[in-house]
């Protein structure tokens, strides 16, 4: 397959970035997305250029860092994959794809399409975790929990803390990544002790580190790769509120 790419490349934050236009040709419909970005550069560093700066690491949907803006949609134009899941089949021969670092005020560009997503470590740091001593594999076992605490916050847990939620929300809100991890936590009786704190916490650093309001346009769950349910954005507010008047 042949395609024409259109890739942002911009040296850092502080000066402005441009599309480039360039071409791949003899592209296997087998390869993943980022494989393709890896001819590409292999060709560029051949003709002595600088190659296009992208992150990924496992390759296999579990990181999370591999966010690129493809076609307008994080993550590309299948649904409930990472770009480094995405493959060249999903696109058809000759097409032009225009690919682009996550836009969104909390995450800076820090060279072509790779973003600084520390934001949501922040987020973490701020009360993502369980302090309290919760004992031993045994004694978690011996803790009933109902199946579909279980099940929910083994589905919250899922994300990855990809960034997409944002990216794809006009108010780069970071509601659904927040959600995610205050719900796997909020439903079982360990998360319980800390719950109140947690939330009010993560809430406020989200705040403070400039994302924005939900206002339920549902582009995050939709594009999540995780499939992340909006549920859990109800379940924080809930969290929240019963934290703030308690
Ligand atoms: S909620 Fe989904 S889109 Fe947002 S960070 Fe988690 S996995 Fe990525
Ligand atoms: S490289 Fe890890 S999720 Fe894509």
């Amino acid at each position: 397959m042949n395609f024409t790419l259109k890739i942002w490349r911009q040296e850092n934050a502080k000066v402005k970035g441009r599309f480039e236009k360039y071409q791949v040709t003899g592209i296997s419909a087998d390869c993943s997305f980022l494989e393709m970005l890896d001819i590409l550069n292999n060709q560029l560093i051949n003709k002595l250029a600088k190659p296009v700066c992208f992150d990924h690491d496992c390759r296999e949907g579990i990181c999370g860092s591999c966010g690129l803006y493809i076609n307008g949609h994080p993550h590309g134009p299948d649904t409930a994959v990472t770009t480094c899941q995405l493959h060249m089949r999903k696109f058809r021969d000759g097409d032009t794809i225009v690919v682009e670092p996550w836009r969104a005020k909390p995450f800076p560009i820090i060279k072509d399409l790779v973003v600084d997503r520390s934001a949501f470590d922040k987020i973490i740091q701020a009360g993502g975790y369980i302090s309290v001593n919760t004992g031993g594999v045994p004694d978690a076992n011996s803790i009933p929990i109902p199946r579909h605490n279980a099940e929910t916050s083994m589905d919250a847990a899922a994300c990855i803390g990809c960034g997409a939620c944002v990216a794809a929300c006009k108010n780069a809100s970071a509601m659904l990544f927040v959600a995610a991890k205050v719900s796997q936590f909020a439903v079982l009786p360990q998360g319980k002790i800390e719950a109140k704190e947690r939330v009010l916490k993560m809430v406020a650093k989200m705040d403070e580190l400039g994302f924005g309001n939900c206002t339920n346009t549902g582009a995050c769950e939709a594009e999540c790769p995780k499939q992340i349910s909006l549920s859990h954005i109800a379940r924080l507010n809930r969290e929240f509120l019963t934290a703030k008047i308690s």
